[in-house]
């Protein structure tokens, strides 16, 4: 089989030895780093989510995270690079911002459940921004097969942020106005 890397369409102007290459491998290693590191937290935040909707969405995502895993993966394969990640200081400030909000919320409480959420939209909206300029540097480079394996998973973090909205407007807040002090 015929590595992408390989692929004289995807070099046809030979993409690899542009900065913009070196930038989106640089944000690559960053997003590989980040999907491992929330693999862990959402197996993690299944644990404490009070509410079954909420237990549901992270445990498919979870799966849906462990995908993307695989498909960074596979995109840095197919540019002959190595398998290596770097850490995302921002993703980084995130998660340790969200333990932080969840410590501080009561255990079992709608409000937690109303936490994480929050915690996890915030998550999702970094993905969401970096998957989006990520799809648009592929294009750019004439990635065209990467692009789309990258917009498979934008598709799928935009719907989770979308049921994630849903599941918090439905009862999760409403829920949290009820607990008292
Ligand atoms: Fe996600």
């Amino acid at each position: 089989m015929t590595s992408w890397g390989h692929d004289p369409l995807l070099h046809s102007q030979d993409s690899g030895s542009t900065l913009l290459h070196q930038l989106f491998v640089r944000e690559m290693r960053c997003l590989y780093w980040t999907a491992l590191s929330l693999v862990d937290q959402y197996k993690q935040w299944e644990e404490i989510a009070e509410a079954r909707e909420l237990k549901r969405a992270l445990a498919v995502h979870n799966h849906q995270t462990k995908q993307h895993v695989n498909r960074i993966e596979s995109v840095l394969q197919h540019l002959d690079l190595p398998l290596a990640f770097e850490e995302s200081v921002g993703m980084k400030g995130l998660i340790k911002e969200a333990r932080r909000t969840m410590s501080e919320t009561k255990e079992k409480s709608a409000q937690r459940d109303a936490a994480l959420i929050l915690c996890w939209q915030r998550i999702e909206h970094y993905e969401i921004a970096t998957y989006g300029g990520l799809v648009t540097f592929a294009e750019t480079l004439q990635y065209h097969l990467i692009a789309d394996i990258l917009r498979e998973t934008l598709k799928e973090e935009k719907e989770m942020d979308e049921q994630l909205s849903a599941i918090a407007a439905r009862y999760i807040n409403t829920g949290a106005l009820q607990e008292t002090v």
